[in-house]
């Protein structure tokens, strides 16, 4: 398990998502199916544009790629604050991307807790096992953000979930930061279930925070962990400075 921060500084937002996009592909080539984990928020949206775009869009096999969601605002796909209507409209629905290899978080259901229970039995369904096994990761690739207060996901400083082990997705009743709407999230133990978690960081409104967590402050993001390589690629403007 990795948790050292392997940092990569890239120039700016367009060569991260340039960088983001190449790690993609690498990942994801190889082996007869392949499962990203995307995030929300504005850092992977230029990464999102360029996989609909070519060169990109010819060097992804779609039809193989199973797309999952890290965590999800508690509103409809068609809602402005839907992260998987997001990552649809910005490339999911304009690639060759097999509808049945979508697996948005079921935010039609009743409530948070109940669309979490689903999640983790698709999650199960799709992984074969009740049990997370780190010779055998869940995802090939995890992609999250950095807010401002330090979270990833949906998992908030001071958040019960943040201490999760068992469970693979929580509800998450109250976010600690805009928008305020019930979240649903994995839990660190299934997001570290990877060959590979890539943060996305970028702009200098970021690099107070990202400093603090890459120090080892006692914030979510430093909690991170994956099974296989951790890294952070920032852009020149979020890199601490030393
Ligand atoms: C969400 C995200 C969240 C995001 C960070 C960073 O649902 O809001 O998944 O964890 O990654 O808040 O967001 P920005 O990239 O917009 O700063």
């Amino acid at each position: 398990m990795s948790s050292r921060p392997n940092v990569i500084v890239v120039a700016d937002a367009a060569a991260l998502a340039e960088a983001a996009a190449q790690r993609l592909v690498a990942r994801v080539t190889q082996g007869d199916r392949a499962a990203v984990c995307l995030t929300g928020g504005s850092s992977p949206q230029r990464l999102y544009r360029l996989l609909a775009q070519e060169p990109w869009q010819s060097k992804v096999p779609w039809p193989r790629l199973h797309w999952f969601m890290g965590d999800d605002r508690f509103v409809p796909q068609s809602d402005a604050l839907s992260n998987m209507g997001a990552a649809r409209g910005l490339f999911l629905d304009r690639v060759p991307a097999p509808r049945q290899n979508l697996h948005p978080i079921p935010t039609e259901l009743a409530d948070p807790d109940l669309a979490a229970r689903a999640y983790e039995s698709d999650l199960k369904s799709f992984y074969g096992a009740d049990r997370l096994d780190p010779a055998r990761p869940l995802f090939d690739l995890v992609l999250m953000g950095l807010g401002n207060d330090g979270h990833t996901a949906s998992l908030f400083p001071r958040a019960a979930a943040l201490d999760e082990n068992a469970r693979w997705v929580v509800g998450v009743a109250k976010a600690g930061m805009e928008p305020y709407v019930p979240r649903v999230t994995l839990t660190f133990p299934a997001l570290a279930s990877s060959r590979e978690m890539l943060f996305l960081v970028e702009g200098a409104e970021k690099r107070n925070i990202l400093t603090r967590v890459l120090a080892g402050e006692e914030l979510p993001a430093a909690r991170a962990r994956c099974d296989g390589e951790l890294i952070w690629l920032v852009d020149r403007a979020a890199a601490p400075e030393n």
